[in-house]
């Protein structure tokens, strides 16, 4: 594949042509991003994201919702929160058809595993934009599935006709709460008796993540994968507990720096010329994932699994509950 329209040193980042912005549902528009001389783009699988660069410079995540097996365009949704960080709205009122927009390749943290018998999927709200994908490489691997797509009302509810065709091995079923949570989908009662080899799959906001967690915190180790679009509030003794300053020992060089209560180790590392990679600042992606020697790590990230914590952090958002941190770097 050529590449012509590679804008970064580290030839992951593209420039694509938005070529359709189609309205979704209340609030939310669907971006098809093609190459602008047709070629074919990287391929992704199920559950991955693309960094957005908005022309205000900041990073924001979106899951591919389109079906993996398109190699000719990378189709996006985004709600507009007018109570976000920025990004939805910046997108919503900058992009535009025929704009190129700056985006990176694919990654994936949220893909599905290859030995599942059956899949369910339980979307809430925008959340529905990865399991969407899942949805079109379930369909094609012959694999049977659910896809519970819980909002708020049919207005509220994205991709309509295209989730509403003849699935050849699933189905989907909306569920509209209509603000009364009671009226919504049962999700204790769905999850209360897993079959065996079924994995579950949920992506949604704060409330319906907690839900999705503790209705299937007895199913089946590795059997059950999520992905926060938003990172949660941390809990309030959390919170006030927040470690304050720490050093971080460079452990190529000896080099010590401070890092200050209110700034992260990948902001001090950046003060310092020591470049590593960043994107969502919110401990959501691993991109600034750093290999760590020495120390205790308060980890604060929604990514990384247990068993790397004992080795990895992430720079974005880590603390630390020792002194000092010994960083492989
Ligand atoms: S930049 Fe995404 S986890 Fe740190």
């Amino acid at each position: 594949m050529t590449q012509t329209h590679i804008i970064s040193r580290d030839q992951s980042k593209l420039s694509l042509l938005v070529k359709q912005i189609r309205f979704e549902a209340n609030g939310i528009n669907s971006y098809e991003l093609v190459h602008p001389q047709g070629e074919e783009l990287p391929p992704f699988s199920a559950g991955a994201h693309i960094d957005i660069i908005l022309p205000n410079g900041i990073v924001r995540q979106y899951s591919l919702c389109n079906s993996p097996g398109e190699r000719h365009r990378y189709v996006i949704a985004v709600l507009r929160d007018e109570k976000g960080r920025g990004g939805s709205k910046t997108l919503h009122d900058a992009l535009r058809v025929q704009d190129l927009a700056q985006v990176s390749a694919p990654r994936n943290n949220f893909a599905l595993v290859p030995e599942a018998k059956k899949v369910i999927l339980l979307a809430g709200g925008i959340g529905v934009t990865p399991l969407k994908s899942m949805a079109h490489a379930l369909d094609q691997a012959g694999i049977p599935f659910e896809l519970h797509y819980c909002a708020r009302n049919p207005g509220c509810a994205a991709f309509r006709e295209e989730l509403g065709i003849a699935w050849q091995h699933g189905k989907l079923v909306h569920h509209f709460d209509h603000g009364q949570p009671e009226q919504g989908l049962d999700i204790a009662a769905l999850l209360r008796e897993p079959e065996q080899g079924t994995h579950l799959y949920y992506c949604g906001p704060a409330g319906f993540m907690k839900a999705c967690a503790e209705a299937s915190s007895h199913w089946a180790a590795g059997t059950v994968h999520f992905e926060h679009f938003k990172a949660p509030a941390p809990a309030a003794d959390t919170a006030a507990l927040a470690p304050g300053a720490f050093m971080v020992k460079i452990a190529s060089s000896g080099a010590m720096l401070e890092v200050p209560a209110d700034r992260s180790i990948a902001d001090v590392l950046e003060q310092n010329n020591i470049r590593i990679e960043t994107s969502c600042q919110a401990g959501l992606c691993a991109t600034c994932k750093i290999r760590y020697l020495e120390g205790e790590v308060d980890h604060r990230d929604y990514i990384l699994g247990d068993d790397e914590h004992g080795q990895f952090l992430t720079a974005c958002v880590s603390r630390a509950t020792s002194p000092v941190l010994v960083l492989d770097l």
